[in-house]
């Protein structure tokens, strides 16, 4: 079966223009992601997992290797790759159901269809009652599954996923979780999911990609082979939940951190 994502022995440098000092953030990283599945990639800071994303998403190209997505070389950005990111990056000026329909407006779509779609998204994500609201009107986490929701309105056909939930309080965090596990698996949706949390990568994903520091290359890949990918909450409570922890912990050295 062909991958839907392929990181092909990627190394990115960015050079200064003005100084001519150059960075190598990532190098000969390769890993693939089937259609489907929701891979975390985790790592130090600074070890170029958002680097990675954006070549992914066609913002930049590679030094040197190629990103493939359906066996296609990535030239530039596309539509069916959604993105979501810490911060929700929700237009201010537009009411919520706007936002959603905002990354619609490039599909040849009427717009009561627009609005038919976007009312539909908001629904999934519990936000209906709230689509004539700004954003500033919303809470964290409300703002974070409205972000889902334009994400998912475009129909992507990979969704990339930087530190998603960092920024949210514990108990929402939870609750987000919860329902992007479903709603993404609900609507078939590949992920990659960047994320430091290591007890998210193991709840939230079927595969697991570990970075060393800069420039990122990959030290550790493996499986998470435990039930309830749709449910983190209940994963967590899979007693090899810990075990998976702890070989990541393992993975990233993190023993040699100051705390
Ligand atoms: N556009 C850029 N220009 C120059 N250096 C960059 C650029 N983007 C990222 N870097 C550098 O590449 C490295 C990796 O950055 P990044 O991908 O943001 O790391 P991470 O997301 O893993 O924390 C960092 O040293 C960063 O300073
Ligand atoms: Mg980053």
């Amino acid at each position: 079966m062909t991958s839907r994502l392929d990181l092909q022995n990627i190394t990115k440098v960015f050079t200064d223009r003005k100084t001519g000092n150059s960075v190598t953030a990532v190098t000969d990283m390769s890993f693939s992601v089937a259609p489907g599945e929701l891979v975390a990639v985790v790592g130090p800071s600074g070890c170029g997992k958002s680097t990675i994303l954006n070549m992914v998403s066609g913002l930049y190209g590679p030094t040197e290797g190629q990103v493939l997505i359906d066996g296609e070389k990535v030239t530039g950005t596309r539509p069916e790759v959604g993105f979501m990111l810490q911060k929700d990056l929700l237009l201010p000026w537009r009411s919520i159901v706007e936002n959603v329909e905002f990354g619609l407006e490039e599909r040849p779509f009427s717009k009561a269809e627009r609005r038919k779609r976007a009312l539909a998204e908001l629904k999934r994500m519990q936000l209906a009652d709230f689509a004539d609201n700004y954003p500033h009107q919303l809470s964290g986490g409300m703002r974070q599954r409205a972000a889902l929701a334009r994400t998912l309105a475009i129909e992507p056909e990979l969704v990339l996923l930087d530190e998603p939930f960092s920024a949210l309080d514990a108990q929402t965090k939870l609750v987000l979780q919860r329902h992007f596990a479903r709603t993404i698996a609900e609507a078939g949706v590949t992920c990659v999911l960047i994320t430091h949390d290591l007890n998210e990568a193991v709840i939230m994903s079927d595969r697991v990609v570990v970075l060393s520091g800069r420039p990122g290359r990959v030290v550790d890949e493996f499986a998470i082979d435990l039930p309830h990918r749709t449910d983190p909450l209940q994963r967590s409570l899979e007693p090899q939940c810990g075990i998976y922890v702890k070989r990541l912990f393992d993975a990233l050295h993190l023993e040699n951190e100051e705390a």
